[in-house]
């Protein structure tokens, strides 16, 4: 699987030096040279994903002239130092791509890639299937499953979720997806877009709230050249960028109030200009928006317009947190471990016993926590099962089913392990684990540990009827049908 590569041209070695690691963490192969050796670079120049430019080299406007030259269609993108001046000749200013200040922070460096895919994408057919190729083919995973098949869970949530998707997903109402961090709001809205008419079209996602305010207007609604400082060519925005498909407006919420204005003017009459120009642009979007906000409170605190939210709030869909869902662990750890492996980052399984723990911890960063943990744990347990006791400090604080039996630890290991599991749609592996996340409906094949088998499903229902009753084990106790003194009583079995 090839990954995208990037040729870097910087004389400042500290720079390129920390620039290439954040590059390769990013998932892109990077070539770095200086101003002295770029000529005899290995890289056919319009092949690459991009090409990253320093200042501070000599004899800047020719070598950059020519860079600009043999990048052919490749977007070249001029790095300088923070408070640096950095003079582009006009000649070639509009051949530039963007001007990126250096330290970079992630999110800003993301914005920019992702643009490079969107707006290459926009280009022409070949280069956007090339494109969305490269970029498929860098999240190897997405290939093989759609987010619609990522949207993982048999949790009546999230089966709740999928049929809201099919009711919705053909029409072009406005969506409004609300939950935690991590719950999945971003995976929901390209499940949306992949299940409806546009999906041939682009899904553009923006993150309003990493975007400066000021910022924000040219980069929904683009802008003329000259219409601000470093505005250096003209550019369209992420709305004309979604022209037939999908704009994600992500944490929606962060939007600020005079941008929010401006947003509802092109719901209501879906026309906008760029900045800069008077020109009118139509625009035909289906706009899905994402908020960690409680948007009620927003509201309240007068930092979220009523009318936006009106005209937002069409269709909402709730996300619930993942301690409420206990039952999709298995299935989501499974899911995560299985994607590392076909995108080659790293094997690891778990012990049942730590897949009962997790069932009882809260996880404040949702799915985004698990998936991050069960990443961090196959970079310090390679190939390995891991056990509770291998699991961070403050997963040791539960309790742990009784290992009475080792020989169901191996049937289910097993199952658990994706070094074993086979990705194919049919590989009938209706193991263990799917059965514990989907309710036992059959006896597995190889049998089961009823016992253990029991105290994940009880554990991990008691923490979901605690957390709905806020913690109240007389209402917990109601919900569970149990009397009080009983559910006291295994909430200390379960160490909660
Ligand atoms: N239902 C799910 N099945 C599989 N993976 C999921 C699911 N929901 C979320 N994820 C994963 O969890 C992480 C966070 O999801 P994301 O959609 O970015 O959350 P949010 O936008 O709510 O912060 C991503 O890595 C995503 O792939
Ligand atoms: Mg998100």
């Amino acid at each position: 699987m090839a990954l995208p590569c990037i040729l870097l041209v910087d004389n400042n070695k500290t720079r390129s030096q920390q620039f290439e690691i954040i590059l390769r963490f990013m998932e892109y192969q990077v070539e770095t040279v200086d101003s002295s050796n770029y000529v005899s670079s290995a890289c056919e120049f319009d092949q690459l994903f991009g090409i990253f430019v320093g200042d501070g080299i000599n004899k800047q406007d020719a070598i950059i002239s020519d860079i600009v030259d043999k990048a052919g269609k490749t977007p070249v993108v001029l790095l300088t130092d923070k408070g640096a001046s950095f003079e582009v000749s006009s000649d070639f200013g509009k051949d530039i791509f963007q001007v990126l200040e250096w330290p970079v922070t992630y999110p800003v460096l993301k914005l920019i890639t992702d643009k490079i895919s969107v707006s290459y994408g926009q280009q022409d057919s070949g280069q956007q299937q090339a494109i969305q190729r490269s970029s498929v083919e860098r999240r190897g995973y997405d290939r093989r499953f759609s987010a619609l098949d990522r949207l993982k869970g048999n949790s009546q949530a999230i089966v709740n979720i999928r049929k809201a998707i099919d009711q919705v997903a053909e029409s072009d109402a406005t969506v409004l997806i609300l939950g935690e961090s991590g719950t999945g709001k971003e995976i929901i809205a390209r499940a949306l877009h992949d299940s409806s008419l546009r999906r041939t079209k682009l899904f553009v996602p923006i993150n309003c709230g990493a975007i400066p305010g000021e910022l924000l207007e040219s980069e929904l609604f683009g802008h003329e050249k000259g219409a601000f400082t470093g505005a250096l060519s003209a550019r369209q925005g992420r709305f004309e960028m979604a022209e037939g498909g999908t704009l994600f407006l992500d944490e929606i919420g962060d939007m600020p109030m005079a941008m929010q204005v401006k947003l509802l003017r092109v719901l209501q009459e879906r026309s906008f200009e760029r900045v800069g120009s008077n020109k009118t642009i139509h625009c035909n979007v289906r706009v899905i928006a994402a908020t960690h906000r409680r948007l009620a409170d927003e509201i309240k605190e007068n930092r979220f317009r009523e009318d936006l939210f009106y005209r937002l709030n069409v269709f909402p869909i709730e996300v619930p947190p993942l301690r409420d869902r206990v039952e999709d662990i298995p299935l989501l750890v499974k899911d995560i471990t299985a994607c590392m492996e076909v995108s080659n980052r790293g094997s690891v399984s778990f012990t049942n016993a730590s897949l009962a723990v997790f069932m009882q911890y809260e996880w404040p960063g949702n799915i985004r926590e698990l998936a991050n943990l069960i990443e961090r744990m196959a970079i310090i347990h390679p190939h390995k099962q891991v056990d509770v006791a291998h699991l961070p400090e403050k997963f040791q604080h539960y309790k742990v089913p009784d290992e009475s039996s080792d020989a169901s630890y191996s049937v289910s290991t097993k199952t658990v392990n994706t070094d074993s599991v086979d990705l194919s749609e049919k590989a009938g592996v209706t193991d263990t684990i799917e059965n514990l996340s989907a309710g036992l409906t059959q006896l597995p094949k190889q049998g089961i540990d009823l016992k253990e088998y029991l105290t994940v499903m009880e554990g991990g229902l008691i923490r979901q009827a605690l957390n709905e009753c806020n913690g109240v084990v007389a209402h917990a106790a109601k919900r569970l049908n149990m009397r009080r003194t009983t559910l006291v009583e295994k909430l200390r079995k379960y160490d909660l």
